[in-house]
C-alpha cells in the first residue's frame, strides 16, 4: 500500500445516500430516532481528492461549494483527525479537495458520505487503519448516517445507522434524484414528526428477482419524515408531483429528511425522465443514474 502521507496522491468518489424506504419505529432516551431504512447508492455524488502536503488543509470545488467552509466544522476535517487521534498519530499532512457536488443538507447524506470516503482514503497511509468495528464506531460518532456510507453497498439500516445488513441483490433500475435547492435542517423534521413509534418494513424477501418485485415491496413501505418535510418545506410536494406525473416513474418518494426526492425507472428511462424535469423546472437540481450499488 502507497503511504499517502509520504508522496502521491489519492481519490475516493462519496455517492448520494438515498433511502426508497424510511420507517420511524421509535425513539432513543437521547432523543435520537430508531430507524428502519432500505439504503441504496447511485453513482451520483462528491470527489475527495488527497495529495501529500506540509500539512492538513482542505480546498472546496464544485457547484454546492458556495456558502461551505473549509474550517474545522467540516465533517471531513473532523473525520481525519479522529481518526488520527484513535489510531494514535499526528495530524496527517494531506491536501484535501473536495469537489462539492451534491446539494447540502438535502436528505442524500452529501456529508456523511464525504466523512466516510476520507476514512476509506485514510487506508492508503501507514498507520491510519482501524478494526472494523472501531472505524464503524468512530464513524457513528462523526454521524448517524457516516457508517451505512463506509460501504456504500444497498443495505437494510437498523437502530440510528449503526446496525447494517446486506440486501439481495437488487434488479437493474434507474434512479432521478432532484432537489428544489432548498436546504432542510433534518432536526427541525425530526423535531415535527406526529408519529415516532410506527411499524417496521414488511419482511424482506430471499431475493428481488425483478423490477415488478422490487417496486410492488417499496409500495408497502413509506418515508415516515416525508408529510412533515412537506408541511415545513411545500415545494417537496411540487417536486414529487413532478416526478409521479412523468409516464416513466414506477416510483416517487422522499429521501431521508429531504428535500431530495427521488424516482425509480427501468434502466435507460432516467436521463430523459432527467431531463424532462430539468427542462420544466429549470432551477432545480436534477441527476440521474443507472448505476446502483
Ligand atoms: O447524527 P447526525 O449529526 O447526522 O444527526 C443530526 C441530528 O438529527 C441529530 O442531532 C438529531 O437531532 C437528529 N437525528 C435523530 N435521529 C437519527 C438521526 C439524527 O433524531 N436517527
Amino acid at each position: 500500500m502507497s503511504d499517502l502521507s509520504m508522496s502521491g496522491s489519492a481519490g475516493e468518489f462519496a455517492r448520494a445516500k438515498v433511502n426508497l424506504a424510511l420507517h420511524i419505529t421509535g425513539r432513543r432516551d437521547d432523543g435520537y430516532h430508531l430507524l428502519d431504512s432500505l439504503v441504496v447508492f447511485p453513482a451520483i455524488g462528491d470527489r475527495l481528492h488527497a495529495e501529500a502536503a506540509d500539512g492538513l488543509s482542505l480546498t472546496i470545488t464544485g457547484p454546492f461549494a458556495v456558502g461551505l467552509a473549509p474550517n474545522s466544522d467540516n465533517l471531513v476535517l473532523k473525520a481525519i483527525r479522529s481518526l488520527a487521534t484513535a489510531c494514535g498519530q499526528p495530524e496527517p499532512r494531506l491536501a484535501l479537495t473536495l469537489e462539492k457536488n451534491l446539494p447540502v443538507a438535502s436528505g442524500i447524506g452529501g456529508g456523511s458520505a464525504d466523512a466516510a470516503a476520507v476514512l476509506r482514503l485514510a487506508r492508503n497511509i501507514a498507520g491510519m487503519t482501524l478494526p472494523t468495528l472501531e472505524l464503524e464506531r468512530l464513524a457513528l460518532q462523526l454521524g448517524a448516517d457516516v457508517p451505512v456510507c463506509l460501504d456504500q453497498c444497498a443495505v437494510r439500516l437498523k437502530g440510528i445507522g449503526e446496525s447494517l445488513s446486506h440486501l439481495p441483490r437488487l434488479p437493474d433500475f434507474g434512479i432521478v434524484l432532484v432537489n428544489p435547492r432548498v436546504a432542510v435542517s433534518t432536526p427541525a423534521i425530526f423535531k415535527g414528526l406526529e408519529n415516532r413509534n410506527n411499524s417496521c418494513l414488511p419482511e424482506i424477501p430471499a431475493g428481488f428477482e425483478t423490477l415488478t418485485s422490487l417496486i410492488s415491496y417499496l409500495e408497502d413501505t413509506r418515508n415516515d419524515m416525508q408529510a412533515t418535510a412537506e408541511r415545513l418545506c411545500p415545494v417537496i410536494s411540487q417536486v414529487l408531483a413532478a416526478l409521479s406525473a412523468e409516464p416513466q416513474t414506477l416510483l416517487s418518494r422522499m429521501s431521508g429528511s429531504g428535500a431530495t426526492c427521488f424516482a425509480l425507472c427501468r434502466s435507460g428511462d432516467e436521463d430523459g425522465l432527467a431531463a424532462r424535469i430539468q427542462k420544466s423546472h429549470p432551477a432545480w437540481w436534477v441527476a440521474s443514474s443507472n448505476s446502483v450499488t
